[in-house]
């Protein structure tokens, strides 16, 4: 029998990352809550106050610091309720990296007792928690799901650098191994949520829920992708064709660009293995998946074809990339597939520079470490590539980006923020 009540909740969320850090700070606000990371620098950083995601500011973070725990972690065996946010990617061949989810099953069983709730919230498949974690968790805790122990998933929808859909406002799904635990989450995540919650009848079915919305929004990108080739080959404007189209009621206001990031570029490929191990070998999301991965190099083709016709001598260029990370307003770069034409003009270009507000510079690959500058020169790129969509280069007037070109020149927009001129270029 589960019941445990929410007003005895003593938590721990594992991982504190742009996930586990919010909650972890709203959960604090109501529950005694402690917050475990593996990763020794970013727990120094947080108990300085410093979240280098920009998600929990330096005055919430004063409140909750003592609770950040790296070591000291016999202050986990008060726990009663274990909420796992640590990251699910992909190995290089593109299947299911479970590796840190089990490490921190092993963890956590250690401090496990009679009556607790592990909670995952971190995007699997359909049978992750149940199938994988759980007999990892009964193993090493010597304790009987469903008798001694009790399970929750509750997938986070959260979209950092979106200051609309914050951790609050987004709707939340839940469900956990009985009733009882089902009840128990909703209370615990109603002590915060200014939204609704959704109960889903099974653990599997709200796994299943998280990785088929980011999979939809990978294909639905991948069609867009599609139709901007297309249109690229019949030399019809794509930005202006999408305009019209998003007219109609119900069309989908997707836009095309480099799909990168730990989510829509990574959960496609976790159904897509669960679907083959079922026996079914998805169609659709795999070409998306195909598709999207593509878009890096059809850029750098399109952007030849300019360069040609503009006859600017590519070995003599100097290029300047406009934003590093993989989505608009998020210091996040992992698996940014800006790289992808960086990498290939790299080898092209005279010089490349590198700029991002947003970026960490320390985040970036010694690689580029050298062609990060502090600020673009006047008057000294033959090519300027907007590679992502932050408030501040939408902030810039048309005047700071040619500042920055020589007399003969080529911005190429990637997200189209720009308004359309000579020699500015759009996917
Ligand atoms: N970032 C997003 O936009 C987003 C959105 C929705 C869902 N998710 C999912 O949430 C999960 C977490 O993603 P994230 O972006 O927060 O990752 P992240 O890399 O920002 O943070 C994860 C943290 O977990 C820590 N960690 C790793 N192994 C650990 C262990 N064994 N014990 C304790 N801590 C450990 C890491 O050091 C890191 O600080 C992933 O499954 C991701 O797919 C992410």
């Amino acid at each position: 029998m589960f019941n445990l009540q929410v007003n005895k909740a003593k938590i721990c969320i594992l991982g504190l990352g742009y996930i586990g850090l919010p909650l972890f700070n709203e959960l604090s606000k109501n529950f005694y809550t402690l917050g475990y990371d593996i990763n020794k620098k970013r727990v120094l950083e947080l108990q300085k106050g410093n979240d280098r995601n920009n998600q929990v500011k330096k005055n919430d973070l004063k409140n909750i610091k003592e609770n950040i725990l790296h070591t000291n972690t016999e202050r986990l065996k008060s726990i009663n309720t274990f909420i796992v946010t640590v990251p699910t990617p992909i190995f290089k061949n593109k299947k299911p990296n479970l590796k840190m989810l089990i490490e921190s099953s092993k963890f956590l069983s250690k401090y496990l007792s009679k009556g607790n709730i592990v909670i995952i919230e971190s995007t699997v498949f359909p049978g992750v928690v149940e199938e994988i974690c759980v007999p990892i968790i009964e193993k090493y805790s010597k304790l009987r799901y469903k008798k001694d122990f009790f399970c929750g998933y509750s997938p986070e929808r959260i979209n950092p650098g979106d200051e609309l859909n914050t951790i609050k406002k987004i709707n939340k799904i839940i469900s956990g191994t009985n009733k009882s635990c089902t009840k128990y989450m909703s209370d615990l995540y109603s002590s915060f949520l200014e939204s609704k919650i959704h109960v889903a009848d099974t653990i599997k079915i709200a796994e299943a829920s998280k990785v088929i919305e980011n999979a939809q929004r990978d294909v639905n990108i991948a069609f867009i992708n599609e139709i901007t080739m297309i249109f690229d080959r019949m030399k019809l404007d794509t930005n202006k064709i999408l305009e019209a189209a998003r007219t109609k009621w119900n069309f989908l206001d997707f836009k095309p660009g480099l799909v990168g990031g730990h989510c829509i570029g990574v959960d496609p490929y976790y159904l897509s293995y669960v679907s083959s191990k079922s026996g079914y070998n998805p169609k659709i999301i795999n070409s998306g998946r195909l598709i999207n991965n593509y878009m890096g190099s059809f850029i750098c083709k399109k952007i030849n074809k300019i360069i040609n016709k503009k006859e600017i001598d590519i070995k003599k260029a100097n290029i300047l990339f406009l934003g590093l990370t993989f989505k608009e307003n998020c210091p996040d770069i992992r698996n940014s597939k800006v790289f992808d034409i960086i990498k290939y003009y790299q080898k092209k270009a005279k010089l490349i520079h590198l700029f991002d507000p947003l970026l960490i510079k320390e985040d970036l690959d010694n690689k580029f470490s050298d062609l990060y500058i502090k600020f673009p020169k006047k008057n000294f790129y033959d090519l300027i590539i907007i590679s992502v969509a932050h408030k501040y280069f939408k902030s810039l007037k048309i005047k700071n980006y040619l500042s920055l070109c020589k007399k003969k020149y080529i911005i190429f927009d990637v997200k189209n923020i720009l308004p359309k001129k000579p020699n500015i270029f759009k996917l």
